[in-house]
C-alpha cells in the first residue's frame, strides 16, 4: 500500500495502480478516455492530466497523464489545481474539433462517455469555425453501426478488437488527424465479440444496430439484472425494454464473471423475446388424433385454461413432467412437485444426462477446483479437449485469450513494468505466450494462439487427454499404440502443465464423447496427485441450466418417452422444451401419439408446442425471475424486466412457475393461493443439500434501502403516463412486484452509494454510460462493494475423495470404407434453441453443410458445394458440401443446432453414430 496526498486530502491505496486507477478507485473523479479497466494504458489521448508535486513544499509541479504515472508513496497530486484543469479542457476542445456535435440524433447520446467526459472537463463552448474532416461510413453487419465522424481517435476499439478479443478484421488506417477506424473494406464484422465495440468506444462511433431498429434513449428504458440464457457461461447482462420490447442488451458487471464483455449471441440474440408469433394466451388445439395438424385452435382465458388442462391431465392414469436445461431451477422445481420426483424428466437425452451427471461428479471429486471466468485469465498453461470455445461457450475463450497473453504481464513484470502498462507489456511480450493447447476435429479460430493443435477424432482427443495424464502421473492407466509424434506432444503437454501454476484443463459436451470427459478428468486428478494446488479443470455444458437441472436431478427424456411408448404413462406436462430439437422426431411422434393428455408450458411456438392439446404461454427471461446455475456452479438470479400485461392487457403471459402452481392447485381442487418466488426458492433450497446455500444467492423481496424499493427505471424515465393513452387515459397504478425488491418503476433507490449486488442498470450522478460501473466497484476493476452477484454452489473439489482415474480408454479411431463417423460441432449463431429464433442472429447463421475431409471428397467424387446426402437411421439429409482439410478422414461434421428445424435432432446428440454419404443430388430427403 502507499500513502498518496490528492488536493490537500491524504489516501491509503495500491502501490501496483496507476493514479488513474488509484483516483478512481478512491470515487475522484478524472476525466479519461483511451484508459480502460481491463485493457491498462497507453497514454493516448492526454484527457487525464493531473498536477503532480515532487513533495509537500514544490508548488510548481508539473503536468503528469494520471493513467501512464505509477502510484508512489507520499506523492501529491492535484486534480483541481488551474493548470492541470486548462490543459484538461483543451484536450476535449481539440479532441471535438472535428467531431459532428450531433447528440440529439446520436444513439450514444443519454449513455455516453464522450458527453460525461465534455461536462466534467466544463468545455461548453465550440470555437471552431472552419470546415470539419468527415470519413465514410461502413457496413458492418447487422450488429454494429459505424459513424466514423464521431471519432475521437483514443484508439480503445482496436485495442479491444485486436489485442484483447483477437479480432483481424478492424484496424485503424491513415495517420496524423486523419485515422480512419473500421474494417480494410466493408463487410460484417468477424470477431465473436463485435458488439463490445458499442461499450468500449467512448463516443458513438459504433452503436448497436439492433436497438437502432427500435430505438429509445437509455433513460427511458425499464431494466432488471439479468443472466444471459444463451449458453452456460453465465454471463449478467442489463436487458433494456420499452413498451414491452427487449430494446437491447448490455453488460451487466460482475468481477468475479463476465466482467466488461460478452459475446455476440448473448448481446444480440434477444429477438425471440418480441417475436410476435409467440404465444400469448392459452391455447386449445382441437385435432382428431395426435400427430394431426390441429384442425382449430381456441385461445382461451387462465381460468379456463386451468380447469381444461386439470380435467384432460385427471383423465390420465398417470402423469409425467418433462423439464428443460433452459428453464430456471424454480420452474423446474415446481413441475417436479407436480408430478412428484419419480415422474419428472430432466428432458435431456439420456447421453447428454449421462455426461451430465459425469461431468458433475468430477467437479465434486476430481481434486482440482473449478475456476470462475475471471480466475480463469489467471491461468497460465490451458489444455483444450473437444472444445471449439468460441462456438459453445464463448465469453469463457475470452479469458482463456488473456490466460495466453499473461505471459506477457509475466515478462513485464520481471522487468518492473506493471500491467496496466498495456503497450510496454505488449512490446516485451511479442509472440510470447502461455502455452495453450488445443484438440479439436475441425480448426478453430483460437488455433492462431495456441502452442499446438491436434486434429483427431473424438476417441483419439480422448486417447491423448489419456496419455498426458498418464505422463502427468503413472498409476493413471497408460494408453497403448500412440505414435511418435503423439506421443512427443503428449510430452509437452505435461511438462507444460507441469511447469505451470495455474494449469487448466477444458473439456465438455460438444462432441457429446464421455470418454473426452473422462479423459479431462484423468488430467485433472493427475494434477492434484502432483500437488498442483492451482490446478483447474472446467467443464462446459450445453445450455444455460445444464448445470442447475443436473443438480436438481430426474430421469432422462429417453425415459419419458418410454414411459409414454410403454402405457405407464398418458399424462405429461412439458416445461420449456422443444423436444424435436433433442431426438429424432420420428421417435418423438411415436410417444407422444400414446398420451391422452398433453400440456405444453413455453414461450415460443415450437413444433412440440404445436404437438399440445393445451398451451399454455410462459414469460421468457425478460417476463419471469428464476434462478440458472452456470458452468462454473454459480447460481445466479435473474429479474423480471417488465410485466407483459401491463402495456397489452390481453396477453396471458405468465413465469412457467406460476402456471404450474395454479395447476396443480386447480388439479387438487384445492383453493387458489398466491405463490412468492421466495417461498419457490426456500422449497428449492430445502430440496438437495447443493441448493441450500441458494438462501445467500439473492436479495429477498423485502430488501430495501432507505425504506425504499430499487427502481427499474432511470429517474428520467419519460412518458409513462402516456404510455397506455391508446388504451385509457386514466394511468393505472404501475404494476406491483412482490417477488423482487425492485419496482415497476422509477421511483425507487436507483443510485450507487449504498452497496447493492444486484443492480439493474449503471448509473451515477455525471456518469451515465457503462463507465458508470466504477461506482460501483470496489476498486476500478475488481468486484461489486456489496460483493457480485450469486454464490457458487460448486467450486473446490472435495479432496477428501479418493477418487481412481478412469481407465475405459477407448480404441483408436479407425476409417472403415463405406461409412463415416458423423459428429455435430456446436455453432455461435445457430447453435441454441432460443436466440436462433431472432432476425440478426439468423443473419449470421453460416448456411449448413456438411464438412468432410478434402481426400475423402476427392475419393467420392465429390467437390465444393455439391450436394451430398447424409443417410442416419431413416433420416436422409441433402447438403452442400465443405470441404476440410483439416477434419480428420473418416468423420464428416454437421452443424449443431441449425439443423434442427430442419431434420430434428442429429444422432451425435444419442453418441457416435456412423452415417453413409454418397452424391446423390436432391432426393426427396430434408434439404437445406
Ligand atoms: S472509433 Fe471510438 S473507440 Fe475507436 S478510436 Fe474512435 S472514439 Fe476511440
Ligand atoms: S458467452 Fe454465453 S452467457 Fe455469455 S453472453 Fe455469450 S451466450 Fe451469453
Ligand atoms: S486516459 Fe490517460 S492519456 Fe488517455
Amino acid at each position: 500500500m502507499a500513502t498518496i496526498h490528492v488536493d490537500g486530502n491524504d489516501y491509503e491505496v495500491e502501490d501496483s495502480d496507476n493514479l488513474l486507477h488509484a483516483c478512481l478507485s478512491l470515487g475522484l473523479d478524472i476525466p479519461y478516455f483511451c484508459w480502460h479497466p481491463a485493457m491498462g494504458s497507453v497514454g493516448a489521448c492526454r484527457q487525464c492530466a493531473v498536477k503532480q508535486y515532487k513533495d509537500a513544499d514544490d508548488t510548481r509541479g508539473m503536468l503528469v497523464m494520471s493513467c501512464m504515472a505509477p502510484v508512489k508513496d507520499d506523492a501529491y497530486i492535484s486534480i483541481d489545481d488551474d493548470e492541470a484543469k486548462a490543459f484538461r479542457e483543451t484536450v476535449i476542445e481539440w479532441l471535438m474539433v472535428n467531431h459532428p456535435h450531433d447528440c440529439p440524433v446520436c444513439e450514444e447520446g443519454g449513455h455516453c462517455h464522450l458527453q460525461d467526459m465534455t461536462v466534467m472537463t466544463g468545455h461548453d463552448r465550440r470555437r471552431y469555425r472552419f470546415k470539419k474532416r468527415t470519413h465514410r461510413n461502413q457496413y458492418l453487419g447487422p450488429f454494429v453501426a459505424h459513424e466514423m465522424n464521431r471519432c475521437i481517435t483514443c484508439y480503445r476499439c482496436v485495442r479491444f478488437y485486436q489485442d484483447y478479443a483477437g479480432g483481424e478484421d478492424l484496424g485503424a488506417f491513415g495517420a496524423h488527424d486523419n485515422v480512419y477506424f473500421g474494417r480494410y473494406e466493408e463487410g460484417t464484422l468477424e470477431s465473436e465479440f463485435s458488439g463490445n465495440l458499442t461499450e468500449v468506444c467512448p463516443t458513438g462511433v459504433f452503436t448497436d444496430q439492433t436497438h437502432s431498429d427500435h430505438y429509445t434513449r437509455k433513460w427511458d428504458l425499464q431494466f432488471a439484472p439479468s443472466i444471459c440464457h444463451q449458453c452456460a457461461s453465465g454471463c449478467n447482462i442489463s436487458p433494456g425494454e420499452r413498451y414491452g420490447d427487449i430494446r437491447r442488451i448490455e453488460n451487466r458487471y460482475n468481477g468475479d464473471v463476465n466482467r466488461y464483455f460478452l459475446c455476440d449471441r448473448g448481446r444480440f440474440g434477444y429477438g425471440y423475446v418480441n417475436r410476435k408469433d409467440r404465444p400469448t394466451r392459452p391455447e386449445l388445439f382441437q385435432r382428431s388424433q395426435r400427430g394431426d395438424a390441429a384442425q382449430g385452435v381456441t385461445l382461451m382465458e387462465i381460468d379456463e385454461a386451468l380447469d381444461r388442462a386439470a380435467d384432460a391431465l385427471r383423465g390420465a392414469k398417470r402423469l409425467i413432467g418433462i423439464g428443460s436445461p433452459r428453464a430456471s431451477l424454480e420452474s423446474n422445481h415446481r413441475l417436479r412437485e407436480l408430478v412428484g420426483a419419480e415422474c419428472f424428466s430432466t428432458g435431456i437425452e439420456a447421453g447428454e444426462l449421462e455426461r451430465l451427471q459425469r461431468m458433475q461428479a468430477l467437479n465434486r471429486d476430481s481434486g482440482v477446483a473449478t475456476p470462475s471466468l475471471r480466475e480463469i485469465e489467471a491461468c497460465d498453461a490451458v489444455l483444450v479437449l473437444g472444445e471449439d470455445l468460441l462456438q459453445s461457450a464463448a465469453r469463457l475463450a475470452l479469458s482463456v485469450r488473456q490466460a495466453v497473453r499473461g505471459k506477457g504481464v509475466e515478462l513485464g513484470a520481471e522487468r518492473g513494468i506493471p500491467e496496466w502498462n498495456a503497450e510496454a507489456v505488449k512490446t516485451i511480450a511479442q509472440d510470447a505466450a502461455h502455452p495453450l493447447f488445443l484438440a479439436t476435429p475441425e480448426a478453430t479460430k483460437l488455433d492462431a494462439i495456441a502452442t499446438r493443435t491436434r486434429r483427431a477424432a473424438p476417441d483419439d482427443i480422448a486417447r491423448l487427454g489419456f496419455a498426458v495424464a498418464h505422463a502427468l502421473d503413472p498409476t493413471a492407466p497408460a494408453v497403448e499404440g500412440l505414435d511418435d509424434a503423439t506421443q512427443a506432444l503428449v510430452g509437452e503437454i505435461a511438462d507444460a502443465l507441469l511447469a505451470a501454476e495455474r494449469p487448466l484443463v477444458i473439456a465438455g459436451e460438444a462432441l457429446a464423447s464421455l470418454a473426452v470427459i473422462e479423459a479431462a478428468g484423468n488430467v485433472a486428478r493427475a494434477l492434484a496427485r502432483r500437488q498442483k494446488a492451482g490446478a483447474g479443470l472446467t467443464l462446459v455444458r450445453r445450455e444455460a441450466n445444464s448445470v442447475g437441472l443436473g443438480l436438481l436431478g430426474g430421469e432422462s427424456l429417453d425415459w419419458a418417452l418410454a414411459q409414454l411408448e410403454q402405457g405407464d404413462a398418458d399424462g405429461v406436462v412439458i416445461l420449456e422444451n422443444d423436444l424435436y430439437a433433442r431426438l429424432p422426431a420420428a421417435r418423438i411422434d411415436a410417444a407422444l401419439s400414446r398420451a391422452s393428455a398433453l400440456v405444453v408450458i413455453d414461450h415460443q411456438r415450437t413444433a412440440t408446442w404445436e404437438q399440445a392439446d393445451i398451451g399454455l404461454p410462459a414469460g421468457t427471461f425478460a417476463e419471469s425471475d428464476g434462478t440458472l446455475v452456470s458452468l462454473e456452479g454459480r447460481a445466479q438470479r435473474f429479474y423480471q424486466v417488465f410485466d407483459p400485461s401491463y402495456l397489452r392487457p390481453d396477453t396471458r403471459i405468465r413465469e412457467s412457475w406460476r402456471w404450474l402452481h395454479a395447476l396443480q392447485a386447480t388439479l387438487e381442487r384445492q383453493p387458489m393461493t398466491t405463490v412468492l418466488f421466495d417461498d419457490l426458492t426456500e422449497a428449492v433450497a430445502g430440496a438437495a443439500a447443493v441448493f441450500a446455500p441458494l438462501h445467500h444467492a439473492m436479495p429477498e423481496a423485502q430488501f430495501r434501502i432507505h425504506g425504499l424499493k430499487l427502481a427499474r427505471e432511470p429517474h428520467r424515465y419519460s412518458g409513462r403516463t402516456a404510455m397506455r393513452a391508446n388504451l385509457d387515459v386514466n394511468e393505472p397504478r404501475a404494476p406491483v412486484d412482490l417477488d423482487t425488491p425492485f419496482a415497476f418503476s422509477m421511483e425507487g433507490y436507483a443510485g450507487y452509494r449504498e452497496p447493492r449486488r444486484e443492480v439493474p442498470f449503471a448509473w451515477a450522478p455525471g456518469w451515465n454510460s457503462p463507465q458508470a460501473w466504477n461506482k460501483f466497484q470496489d476498486e476500478i476493476g475488481g468486484h461489486l462493494r456489496a460483493g457480485d452477484p450469486g454464490i457458487r454452489l460448486f467450486r473446490d473439489a472435495d479432496a477428501t475423495v479418493e477418487a481412481s482415474y478412469c481407465d475405459a480408454i477407448p480404441e483408436a479411431f479407425a476409417v472403415r470404407d463405406g461409412e463415416w463417423q458423423m459428429i455435430a460441432l456446436p455453432q455461435l449463431f445457430g447453435g441454441d434453441e432460443t436466440s436462433r429464433r431472432a432476425e440478426p442472429i439468423q443473419a449470421r447463421m453460416a448456411p449448413p453443410a456438411v464438412t468432410l475431409n478434402d481426400a475423402d471428397a476427392e475419393a467420392l467424387g465429390i467437390a465444393a458445394d455439391d450436394p451430398v446426402a447424409v443417410s442416419f437411421g431413416d433420416t436422409r439429409i441433402t447438403l452442400p458440401a465443405r470441404l476440410g482439410r483439416d477434419l480428420p478422414r473418416g468423420l464428416v461434421a454437421l452443424p449443431q443446432g441449425t439443423l434442427a428445424p430442419l431434420v430434428g435432432a442429429l444422432p451425435a446428440t444419442l453418441g457416435w453414430g456412423r452415417v453413409a454419404l454418397d452424391t446423390a443430388a436432391a432426393d426427396g430427403g430434408a434439404q437445406a
